[in-house]
């Protein structure tokens, strides 16, 4: 019955990871999925992850029941904090509702559900380029999406211009996606100033925003700073969604931790979002898995735990930095065409090259290098090893 089922493609991200998987070179290099690697180039479990670990096997009090529909309420709590600061009126209001969620993915998936059903403008706009996911999840989700300028190619910097104007001729309500920080893929952010006239048009216009929130601390090393866009929007008293994840952060990915805040008017109008955030839950996956979010709940709420976790997510966001100065080094050294200044200019994981579809191919078959076919290079997972074989490859697809 089955028999007419079109073979479907890979993931364009995740895939990369399939195909340099069946690749038998040895110099081969995965710079596709957004994946933290250390200098050796091996997989990181933070320090502070295995002593929260630790405590939490140790716990004998601890039990397997499920979680409430909404997740752990210790977790959720101290993520609305994270974000929003913790002295927010808006949590001190109640007007903030959080549920646990299945990373970064699954709050943006019940935030979209969610308005799906309870919001009167189904149309959100995403940045142009985004996230590859963001467009398969808010349409499944119910919505439908359209883009708004972001990326300049030719100054390789933010088409602020652009962005306003189609955020202007947006119809008054639509939701607007932004990248609270580090903007996947092109690592291209705006300015202070920027989010500033960013807000006030939103929210002149009567739109709603919705933040995806999956590099805080990343991109600049510092919680606060990298939260700044969604507080600024916050303490204006407006509503607001945000999707948080720990994956990257805490380099949880695969425990799928994260949560969907909704910053709403009123105490009131919280509490019953939230009632409705559990109908969409419930069918869904019935309530959230307990164990990354009890390693969460359990380093942010322990002053010892919680700074050394802003040590080691430094250490992450530096590494990241440092690969930046030795990649646009080591093209320099090599005399390769083409500015390169973005390299260091951009902030986050990854870097959004500027190579082509067919260089990008030309360095996968040449070189062994896995990056996405759009250009983007995961800088995570670059290490000093492996930048003269990065740019040897660039080097040869530019100039051959
Ligand atoms: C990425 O963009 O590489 C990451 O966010 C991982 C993913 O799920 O795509």
């Amino acid at each position: 019955v089955f028999g007419n089922v079109v073979r479907a493609p890979e993931d364009p991200i995740l895939g990369v990871t399939v195909a340099y998987n069946k690749d038998p070179s040895p110099v081969k290099l995965n710079l596709g999925v957004g994946a933290y690697r250390t200098e050796e180039g091996k997989p990181l479990v933070l320090n502070v992850v295995r002593k929260a670990e630790h405590l939490l096997v140790n716990d004998r009090s601890r039990i397997k029941e499920y979680l409430p529909i909404v997740g752990l309420a210790d977790f959720n709590k101290l993520s609305a904090k994270l974000i929003l600061g913790s002295d927010s009126p808006a949590i001190q209001g109640n007007r903030v509702t959080t549920v646990q969620c299945l990373s970064g993915t699954g709050s943006l998936r019940v935030g979209a559900e969610f308005l799906a059903k309870h919001y009167y403008q189904r149309t959100i706009y995403i940045p142009n380029p985004t996230w590859g996911n963001h467009t398969k999840i808010f349409t499944l989700g119910g919505l439908t999406v359209k883009t708004y300028r972001y990326y300049d190619p030719v100054t390789r910097g933010l088409n602020i211009q652009g962005l306003l104007e189609d955020l202007n001729s947006a119809p008054s309500g639509s939701i607007v996606l932004l990248h609270a920080c580090a903007h996947n893929p092109t690592g291209v952010d705006p300015t202070f100033d920027q989010w500033g006239q960013i807000r006030q048009l939103i929210r002149s216009k009567n739109l709603l925003p919705f933040f995806d929130s999956a590099y805080q601390g990343f991109a600049s090393g510092n919680l606060d700073k990298d939260a700044e866009s969604v507080r600024m929007f916050v303490s204006d008293g407006g509503e607001c969604f945000i999707a948080q994840s720990y994956a990257k952060n805490m380099g949880l990915y695969g425990e799928r931790v994260g949560a969907l805040s909704i910053v709403c008017r009123n105490a009131d109008v919280a509490s019953r979002v939230e009632s409705q955030l559990k109908l969409v839950i419930r069918p869904m996956y019935s309530s959230p898995p307990i164990h990354g979010a009890s390693i969460v709940a359990t380093i942010l709420k322990d002053r010892n735990l919680y700074n050394e976790w802003t040590l080691e997510l430094k250490a992450m966001a530096d590494r990241i930095i440092t690969m930046r100065k030795q990649l646009f080094d080591a093209l320099s050294a090599r005399g390769t065409p083409g500015n390169w200044t973005h390299i260091i200019k951009q902030i986050g994981m990854f870097t959004f090259t500027g190579l082509n579809t067919k260089q990008v191919a030309f360095m996968t078959k040449e070189f062994h290098i896995y990056m996405t076919s759009d250009g983007r290079i995961s800088m995570a997972g670059l290490s000093s090893r492996t930048v003269p074989h990065l740019a040897d490859a660039i080097h040869a697809a530019v100039t051959t």
